[in-house]
């Protein structure tokens, strides 16, 4: 007999916690740079488009199939059909190499937040010390993978990986639902702190203005619809496993729609949010440093860990925007890779039937390690780059655009999960629904995908060695594939059928 299946404390601490989700680096460092790029305040309208037309849309995707079928991804998918399986490990699969980099970033984050209260990189040296003495980057073209341990970033990657295990020893309700009404509340005061602090450094409104500053004939770009897409995609965690877990926490009475929007809305909120307060930052850098904003502008690795220090030597009152810039990347970072990893530990306990704890460690202590064995090198970032770049553009938009081929068209489980959907909820959804899951996010995400690989056949990602691509690129998007297919095929010792779990009927 499988333990009772956990749940969230009550709706709200799901919201949260799906917020806690949503709300990661991709708003902090992607988002901004991403509409700078794509015509500014322009931008606004491809980005609305996606977000409705893609993005709320498959999140209440997500929503359905989770709660609906009440099960982690490979259980939800299996009750669904049993051929349809793979399919959640492969989501399962997606979250083991995420987790695995994720923690990095967040790790090298928090010791920059200690970093920034003293300026330890020393004023003008904020670029050496990132890549030469904090992560003592090496080149993989000449030596390989690396086994050289890096203190400074291996330490704190060991102790992210302690505190994320504990929470989630303590399970749903316990571990991820209190770990997320603790931060999430502390992260939304830092980060408008942080954002009015920005708003007084001279220059913030020469950043502005270059945030903002529509140009329209962005537009004419399909490149940056493509972009909008992308972003909201894996800016709501869509297609990842997650919002199907985190849904099969509800009671079987719940508003999925209405949580569905607030969700989304808090999502962009931040990232519009975090859009202000950087390029406000980036406003004051370029008057510091004479030039315009096009000329510092930048996201990711780069913005956080070069130009973000270089502000923090520069403004006055820098350690405190230091402080709440990494400390915000740090928490906002935690409450998604609990996320992820919730993916992962739900996954095998419904298989195997296990307890909490036993699950917990089974899964985490190899990721951990794995992420350790791979990240606290002098090779690590060249590992994380590709990895990213990879399983950004190949994993989660293959992964959406079969979910959706396979439930919409092969086993036409649309109008099922759209009367799901309006059972409970204040908004309902129609067949404007169903022709925005089933007929344009195929067509979006499989012209995503399909681009994807052209640009990636055509230029060699990066400057890495071919076999590097092979291995961390390619032959770790493809072995994913087979890997979730061999996996639907052991035997389940956990919950599989209804009989299992009374909250749930066939
Ligand atoms: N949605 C997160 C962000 O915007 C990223 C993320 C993706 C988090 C997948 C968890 C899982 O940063
Ligand atoms: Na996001």
């Amino acid at each position: 007999q499988a333990p009772r299946r956990e749940a969230f404390g009550s709706r709200n601490v799901f919201i949260l916690s799906a917020i806690g989700s949503a709300v990661g680096l991709g708003n902090i460092w992607r988002f901004p740079y991403v509409a700078y790029e794509g015509g500014g305040g322009a931008f606004l309208i491809p980005y609305l488009c996606a977000l409705l037309t893609a993005g709320i849309p498959l999140l209440f995707f997500d929503y359905a199939i989770g709660h609906r079928f009440r099960g982690s991804a490979p259980l939800a998918f299996r009750r669904m059909h049993r051929a349809a399986e793979p399919l959640g490990w492969w989501q399962v699969l997606i979250c083991v190499v995420i987790a695995a980099y994720y923690a990095v970033i967040i790790a090298w984050a928090a010791m920059y937040t200690w970093f920034s209260a003293q300026l330890s990189w020393g004023v003008g040296n904020e670029e050496g010390f990132f890549f030469t003495e904090f992560l003592q980057m090496g080149d993989v073209g000449k030596t390989g993978l690396s086994a050289q341990f890096v203190p400074q970033a291996g330490i704190p990657l060991i102790l992210v990986w302690l505190v994320v295990i504990v929470i989630m020893a303590l399970g749903v309700k316990r571990g991820i639902g209190r770990a997320n009404m603790v931060l999430m509340p502390l992260l939304t005061v830092m980060f408008v702190i942080l954002v009015v602090q920005s708003l007084f450094l001279p220059g913030a409104m020469e950043g502005l203005n270059a945030f903002f500053a529509p140009n329209w004939a962005a537009l004419a770009d399909p490149g940056v619809w493509a972009a909008a897409y992308g972003h909201i995609f894996f800016s709501l965690s869509v297609a990842f496993g997650i919002m199907v877990t985190y849904s099969s926490y509800l009671k079987r009475k719940t508003d999925l729609t209405g949580s569905g929007l607030v969700v989304a809305f808090a999502n962009s909120g931040f990232e519009i949010l975090a859009g202000i307060g950087v390029f406000a930052a980036l406003g004051f850098m370029a008057q510091a440093q004479g030039t315009d904003v096009a000329g510092v502008a930048t996201s990711g690795i780069g913005l956080a860990f070069v130009a973000f220090p270089t502000i923090v030597s520069q403004a006055t009152g820098g350690s405190i925007i230091g402080v709440l810039f990494f400390g915000a990347l740090v928490f906002a970072g935690v409450t998604s890779l609990i996320s992820i990893l919730e993916v992962i530990v739900a996954a095998l306990q419904d298989k195997l039937g296990w307890g909490r704890i036993r699950t917990t460690m089974t899964v985490s202590i190899p990721v951990a390690l794995i992420s350790l064995a791979l990240f606290s090198t002098t090779t690590a970032l060249a590992v994380l780059d590709t990895a990213d770049a990879f399983i950004n553009a190949f994993g989660i938009m293959a992964v959406a655009f079969v979910a959706v081929i396979v439930v919409a068209w092969l086993l036409g489980r649309l109008p099922a999960l759209r009367d799901h959907l309006n059972r409970r909820s204040s908004f309902h959804v129609g067949w404007i629904w169903m022709l925005l899951v089933g007929a344009l996010a195929p067509v979006v995400l499989g012209y995503l995908f399909v681009s994807e690989i052209i640009a990636k056949v055509n230029t060699p990602y990066g400057d890495y060695p071919i076999w590097f691509l092979w291995v961390f690129g390619w032959g770790m998007v493809i072995s994913l594939v087979v890997l979730a297919i061999l996996l639907s095929l052991l035997p389940w010792s956990g919950r599989s059928h209804a009989k299992d779990d009374p909250e749930y009927d066939e």
